[in-house]
Parts: C-alpha cells; structure tokens; sequence
C-alpha cells in the first residue's frame, strides 16, 4: 500500500493514502483499502453510534464520554481508532459486541447506508477551525512514521486551506454536515460544539445521555465527566498514541484560544478572509475564546537587568556599563547605559562623554532636530518616549514644533515635504519637491545610502522594508492582544490615533 507525497511551500511534504480521490492517513492496517472501501456497505446495527467530526475537533473526548455513558465501564482503556471506519473493515468491527461507539472523519454521503436505512445515532462534533488548525499541524509532526512530515506552520497551515490534507478540505466537510438535518432529516443527529463542552462538560454530558436514553444519574454524570477531562484522558490514554519520545500526540492542550499564539496577524485575516469566501451562506457562529486567556504580565515582565563585568565608574561617580538585557528566551541585547538611560552603543571612544555632553551642547538658532523614537528601543520605554513628545507643545510653547507621521508620509510624501519647507521657511518649486520626493524615496535610499551601516552579511540594516503593516507579519494575535492591552493601560489621557496599515 503506497502512500503520496503532498509538498508544502517550504519543500516538506505530508505523506498520506489516496483512495478514490479521497485523501486518507496512511495507517500501519494491512488491508486499510479495502475498509475504506467497505464502508459504504459495512453492515450496522441499530444500536451502533456514530461518532463523526472532521479531525482534531473533540472526537477523542466526545467517543471516550459516549463508551462511558452508553457501557457504563469506567476501567477499560481502550484506542478510539479500534472502532475508526477508516482503519477497520467488518471483519474487525463484527467483532465488537453492540452498542457499539463507531467514528469516522468521512463526510455525510460517505458513511455507511445502513446508517440511513436504520436511522442510526450520529453525534457530530464541531471546533473552531482556527484551534483545529493548531492541532492539525501537531498532529501531523507528531506522527513521523505514519506522515513523514516535518514542515513549518506557516506552511502547514496553506496546505490545510487548500485542504491538501487527510480528509480534505474542512470547508467541504463543514458545509456538508451543516447540511445533514435536511440531507437526511430521518437520521437522529446531536451537534456537539467543542467550546461549549470546554466551557460545561457536565451539561454536554447529559444532553448526550439524553440524546442516547441512557440517562443516569447526576452521581455517574460526575464520574464521566472526571473520567473525561483533559488530565485524566491524558493520564490513562495518552501513551496509546504516542510521538517517538513518548509524548501523547492525541492529547496536547485541549484549550479553546491556544490558536493566537500560532497565527499570526496576517495569517489569521487571510484565514477570515478565506473562511468568509468559503462559507458564504453557511456561516458557523464559532466561537474563537471562552474567557480573557493571555495575561498581561506575559507581556510586562519587567527584565532583570544583570550588569557586565565591565562595568566600571567614572570620575564623577556617574554610573556607566555594558549591559546584557535578557529576553525570555535567554538571548540578550547589550546596551550601554548611561545615568539610567540605555543607548546602542556606537563603535566612538567616549560615547559616554558625547551622552552626557548633550544637555550642554552650543546649539546654533538655525540648528534642526529631528527627533523620534527609533525605528520609527535602546531609549526605554516608548511610551514614556511617546507622552513625553506628545507634551512637547504644553511643556515647551517656545520651541517651533513640527510632528510628522510615517503612516503619512508614506500615503503622500509630496505633501510631507510640502509641510516640512513650509516649516523650514524653505519653500521651493514643485519641480524641486519631486526631486527631493525621489531622492528620498525607500529604494532610492536604500540603493544610495544602504551600505553605510550594514549587517555582517552585507544587507542594509537602515532600509529594511519601509512599508505599513509588516508587523501583521511578525505579531501572533495573542501578542497583538496583549501589546494593545499593555499600550491602552501605559497610554492612558494620551491617545495618539495611530494607524497600523494603509489602504
Ligand atoms: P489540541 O491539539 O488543541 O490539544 P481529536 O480527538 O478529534 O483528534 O481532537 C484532538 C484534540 O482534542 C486535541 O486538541 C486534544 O488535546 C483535544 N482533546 C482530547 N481530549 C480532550 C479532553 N478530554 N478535553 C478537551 N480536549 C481534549
């Protein structure tokens, strides 16, 4: 039984079983074909429950809480993928004494006929796509013999939108068994959401009692629902299916949210934005977090400043040292500091003299400032930078102020030098403004001046990109969340209406 490659961007590719045109995971089953070939005409019974969702959306939990409730056998351990159509054909499953907890990632149409002729109990369970996502990719890397894969997110993640991966594109499925109450309205069907189970296990468990008629008592619903929480799943069933080191691949997280800490700003409006296109008139109201998941003080957490050795006083008995500002990561920036102030240090002799000669520096009447945070953080804080400057005009009335925007200069830099000369006392003619207008222009800059500073591998470290909105790039939505958080608290009375892209 072969399996097919199915490449990523990044050059990695997902081994997977194709049958059909359909796109299976290649399990180590001899005769894995022929079930999957079975399954339209696998015989059932009319106690058989089907457990159906596409993967990594709950069907573990929700299978395990089933076999509890319908079997009432709280000691057995015992591998979902026992009783997984995909996996197991008649031969196998006969086998299994009735009621039997059956479960399929298979579309609607795909799922045994005796599943409507004797109108068997479904429960489907749905997820938020996004946390899915997250647990697709884990579940891919974490299972080298049966995917061979080893790719990146930002890889991985395309290939599920192209749905270039074991059972398809989840688009399709979404919308076909969004569709099922009127496809095949004779069929019971109870919809589970993974979110709301998250956020009430116990009510899950009784609507599936319910739904089942087994219902029991409050006492037993407890026990079920211990027996099913995360930890204990965890405990008692993770080494089933595990990485090569062990670790259980079938538990991880089981959190709703853990998504924001993978995608990427970027990455999640062009997922908004597909899931809009994809599901037009078929819209799922998921719900994305349960309560205020990432903390405040991930973000804040003040650095503990650790001194070189090369420390060392000057005569006035001024502090001045090398300093490594740890991140969390263990890596560190080395800055000078300077009377309590963190400057990049340059390759001069007597920075600190430079530093500390500026409040006294002879200053010309036609002298210009131009002053901005960098980058448009060796100075501190940027929101004490940011309050500071925007002061300027209360604290200093005197002092001839002009405050220019990057976000602006970019949409329209003509009228950025326009304002500029007109505050210089330096107008010129318009011929002259679109020189300077070119001149000043990213590639212009970066082709002319690029190569006075430089990385070691010769790229310009002044001209990056010089666009609106790479951060999307860069920030995951947790980081994003947290930054407006932490920037709303510090910025407080001093709202400055930033804009974060262009059109
Ligand atoms: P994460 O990877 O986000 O942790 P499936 O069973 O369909 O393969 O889905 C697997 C996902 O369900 C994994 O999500 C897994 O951790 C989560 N899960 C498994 N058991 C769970 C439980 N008892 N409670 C909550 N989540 C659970």
């Amino acid at each position: 039984m072969s399996g097919i490659k199915i490449p990523d961007a990044g050059g990695d590719s997902i081994t997977l079983l194709k049958v059909d045109g359909h796109l299976y995971p290649k399990s180590p089953v001899d005769s894995q074909v022929d079930a999957i070939r079975g399954i339209r005409d696998l015989p059932v019974r009319e106690d058989d429950v089907f457990i159906c969702a596409y993967p990594k959306c709950g069907t573990h939990w929700v299978w395990e809480m089933v076999r509890l409730l319908l079997l009432e056998d709280t000691e057995t351990v015992i591998r979902k993928e026992k009783l997984m159509l995909e996996f197991f054909g008649k031969d196998v499953l006969e086998n299994f004494p009735s009621p039997r907890v059956l479960n399929t990632h298979c579309l609607v149409e795909q799922l045994p006929r005796g599943v409507f002729e004797k109108k068997c109990k479904i429960i489907y369970i749905l997820r938020n796509p996004k946390d899915m996502a997250v647990s697709f990719f884990h579940h891919h890397t974490k299972l080298p013999k049966i995917y061979e894969y080893d790719g990146k997110w930002e890889n991985h993640l395309s290939l599920l939108m192209d749905g270039k991966v074991d059972f398809g594109s989840f688009f399709t499925y979404l919308k076909d068994w969004a569709a099922v109450g009127k496809t095949h309205p004779e069929v019971p069907t109870l919809t589970l959401v993974y979110e709301d189970l998250k956020e009430d296990p116990l009510a899950g468990i009784r609507k599936v009692a319910k739904f089942l008629n087994v219902e029991k008592s409050e006492e037993f619903y407890l026990k079920v629902k211990e027996l099913t929480s995360f930890n204990k799943m965890k405990e008692r069933k993770g080494g089933l299916v595990a990485t090569p080191d062990g670790s259980p691949v079938m538990y991880r997280k089981g959190e709703v949210g853990d998504w924001k800490n993978y995608f990427t700003v970027a990455q999640n409006e062009a997922f908004d934005r597909l899931y809009k296109e994809n599901m037009a008139g078929c819209d799922i109201n998921f719900r994305y977090t349960l309560k205020f998941l990432h903390n405040l003080s991930d973000l804040c957490d003040v650095c503990e400043i650790s001194m070189t050795n090369n420390k060392k006083d000057d005569e006035s008995g001024v502090k001045m040292s090398l300093i490594k500002i740890p991140d969390a990561g263990g890596e560190s920036i080395t800055y000078l500091k300077v009377d309590g102030h963190l400057f990049a240090r340059a390759s001069v002799d007597s920075q600190a003299d430079v530093i500390r000669g500026i409040r006294d520096l002879p200053v010309r009447e036609d002298d210009v400032y131009i002053c901005a945070y960098p980058k448009c953080v060796d100075s501190g804080s940027f929101t004490t930078y940011l309050k500071d400057w925007a002061a300027i005009g209360t604290n200093h009335p005197e002092v001839p102020t002009l405050t220019l925007v990057y976000e602006d200069l970019k949409e329209d830099p003509l009228a950025g030098i326009r304002k500029l000369a007109k505050f210089l006392n330096a107008e010129k003619s318009e011929e002259f403004y679109l020189k300077v207008k070119e001149l000043t222009s990213f590639n212009k800059m970066k082709e002319k001046k690029g190569s006075l500073v430089t990385a070691p591998d010769g790229s310009p470290v002044m001209y990056r990109k010089g666009e609106v909105g790479d951060w999307k790039n860069y920030f995951t939505v947790a980081q994003n969340e947290a930054f407006d958080r932490l920037y709303m608290e510090n910025m407080a009375g001093c709202d400055i209406n930033f804009r974060y892209s262009l059109k």
